[in-house]
């Protein structure tokens, strides 16, 4: 026993010597020079700095992107928990400046059923039919106001993308491809919208070039809703699609059509188009040949785009069915830091900016608005549909669902619970039927608190949520409505009048009034 420790010990205080002398030979670090061997210490700590931090240091509200609240929330309602919270609020509503409130009203008018219970389903249709302003022929109600972000298989594993597939197949959502292609990972039941990057990946012919031909075939195969042009990303606009090499498995060079294990960069630009002129022309090209409602999606950034879109779309009678913004808080798999901090506007103002265009050029009742950017929490939501959302997307939520822990490490292939990485040992960790089960639960439960928001402010969808239900805190003493914030008109934001009709409609049929019993016979005499 003696000796055995000893030859431990022994081997245990080489290994330390050697590290020694290592440190101090090197060049690269000036720490490990300094103090070979504890030196590492720092770079374990910075390396595990994130986990640390969110189980140990941070605050409920401290972290970001997502904080503990906001995680506890979606883990809990993925797994059907218990996802209430205890004794009041801990945000600092008083002195948060730019703190929204939404404003409930005593007497709404009739509302439908809705319950607080985890295990409530509600139907929340979009309140738009999508495509049916331009006449589409396979324009349709989308099922769920909301619905699962583009991700491609490449940053997410396959095992993720199929959670997420059957997880928008039991929701009854839309699933966003993202740009890495149609895989076999995506064919797992929910119904997809097709992104186009400017890879044309799963549409390209050998030469990278788009091909239509293809693009058709694959529409054919698979369910496919709708075709979103991805002109730009929230976290890094004017950037190709990035894959870093260590994710470019042998799989995903398969899917794409590219070299495995070297860097998949997609250009900055499309190939199909060089204008905005040209791009409608190749939306209601993709329309006419395949049917489909196709939309584009974008961050915001200068407006000269949007000002020609909607000059075009208002004059020339073309234009897109859908518009998805993408806002600069929103996710990435891989992206330059500047880019993902400081390029594009945040969501409400880069959205109320766009949508405001529309607006002034009579369009907004004709477009589907879909939002992007940690809309997958309610109260961001409800603000994204007050300001003129008809639908959200959720990426990083979707995640959290399925059981991202926020370690930050998408870019590395080394995300420790097999969420975005290529690598087999850290993907088997993750079961894609049970995933997929917290996956639509967490898309049903936010669906249903929004549907309880929409209650409480006295209409019958989120979508009938108006600017002047939402007001911005200045501070402890001031508020200002959200239409005076973004300068909105009366009206704005809401569904045309028929659609608000139909909506209605489909919320309030055969539904009693907020869930009560029938009035007791001294109110019927009252009466
Ligand atoms: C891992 C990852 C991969 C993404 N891949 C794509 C993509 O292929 N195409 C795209 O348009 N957006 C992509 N996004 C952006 C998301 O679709 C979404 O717009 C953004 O993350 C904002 O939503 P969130 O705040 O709910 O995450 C990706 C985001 C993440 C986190
Ligand atoms: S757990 Fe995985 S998916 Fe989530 S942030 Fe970390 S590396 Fe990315």
């Amino acid at each position: 026993m003696k000796w055995g420790f000893r030859a431990a010990a022994a081997v245990a205080s080489s290994a330390v010597a050697a590290v020694a002398v290592r440190d101090l030979m090197q060049r690269n670090h000036a720490l490990l020079r300094n103090f070979p061997v504890v030196g590492h210490g720092r770079y374990l700590i910075e390396a595990i700095g994130p986990e640390l931090r969110q189980y140990v240091v941070a605050g409920n509200n401290e972290e970001r992107p997502f904080t503990r609240d906001q995680r506890r929330w979606v883990y809990a309602s993925a797994k059907k928990e218990n996802n209430y919270f205890g004794f009041g609020t801990d945000n600092d509503v008083e002195y948060t400046a730019g703190y929204p409130i939404i404003k409930h009203r005593t007497f709404g008018r009739a509302v439908p059923r809705s319950a607080p219970a985890a295990g409530y389903e509600a139907y929340v249709p979009c309140a738009k039919v999508l495509g049916a302003a331009r006449g589409r022929a396979k324009a349709f109600r989308p099922e769920s106001v909301v619905n699962i972000s583009g991700m491609s298989f490449g940053s997410l594993s396959g095992r993720a993308v199929e959670a997420l597939n059957r997880g928008a197949a039991l929701a009854g959502c839309l699933h966003n491809t993202g740009e890495g292609a149609l895989s076999p990972y995506h064919r797992n039941g929910g119904d997809l919208v097709l992104q186009i990057g400017t890879a044309y990946f799963g549409c390209r012919d050998e030469h990278g070039r788009f091909d239509l031909r293809r693009l058709k075939d694959l529409v054919a195969s698979a369910p496919i809703r709708a075709l979103e042009i991805k002109l730009s990303q929230g976290a890094k606009p004017s950037l190709g699609g990035l894959l870093p090499a260590a994710k470019v498995s042998a799989e995903i060079a398969a899917t794409r059509g590219i070299p495995q294990g070297v860097d998949c960069v997609s250009p900055s630009r499309h190939a199909e188009f060089c204008d905005t002129d040209s791009l409608l022309d190749w939306v209601e090209l993709l329309a006419t040949e395949t049917g489909l409602p196709v939309g584009i999606k974008s961050a915001v950034g200068d407006l000269e785009f949007w000002d020609e879109l909607t000059t075009l779309m208002a004059t020339t009678g073309r234009g897109v069915d859908f518009v998805t913004i993408d806002g600069g808080e929103g996710g990435t798999g891989a992206a330059p830091l500047i880019f993902t901090d400081t390029v594009s506007l945040p969501f409400q103002v880069g959205f109320a900016r766009v949508y405001r265009m529309f607006a002034e050029r009579g369009l907004h009742e004709n477009v589907v608005f879909v939002g992007a950017g940690k809309l997958g929490l309610p109260d961001n939501a409800i603000v994204a549909f007050a300001l003129g959302c008809d639908m959200v997307n959720v990426a990083r939520e979707a995640m959290l669902a399925i059981g991202c822990i926020q370690a930050q490490k998408c870019h590395t292939d080394t995300c420790p619970t097999g969420v975005a990485t290529q690598n087999r040992w850290l993907t088997r960790g993750l079961d894609p039927a049970l995933k997929s089960v917290r996956a639509a639960n967490y898309i049903k439960t936010l669906r249903r608190d929004l549907l309880k928001v929409a209650e409480a402010c006295g209409v019958e969808h989120p979508g009938l949520i108006d600017t002047a239900s939402v007001e911005i805190l200045d501070g402890r003493t001031a508020a200002t409505s959200l239409d005076r914030v973004y300068d909105y008109k009366p009206g704005w934001g809401l569904p045309s009048a028929a659609d608000r009709a139909a909506i209605i409609e489909l919320m309030t049929a055969g539904e009693p009034q907020g869930g009560s019993a029938p009035p007791s016979p001294t109110a019927m005499s009252r009466s």
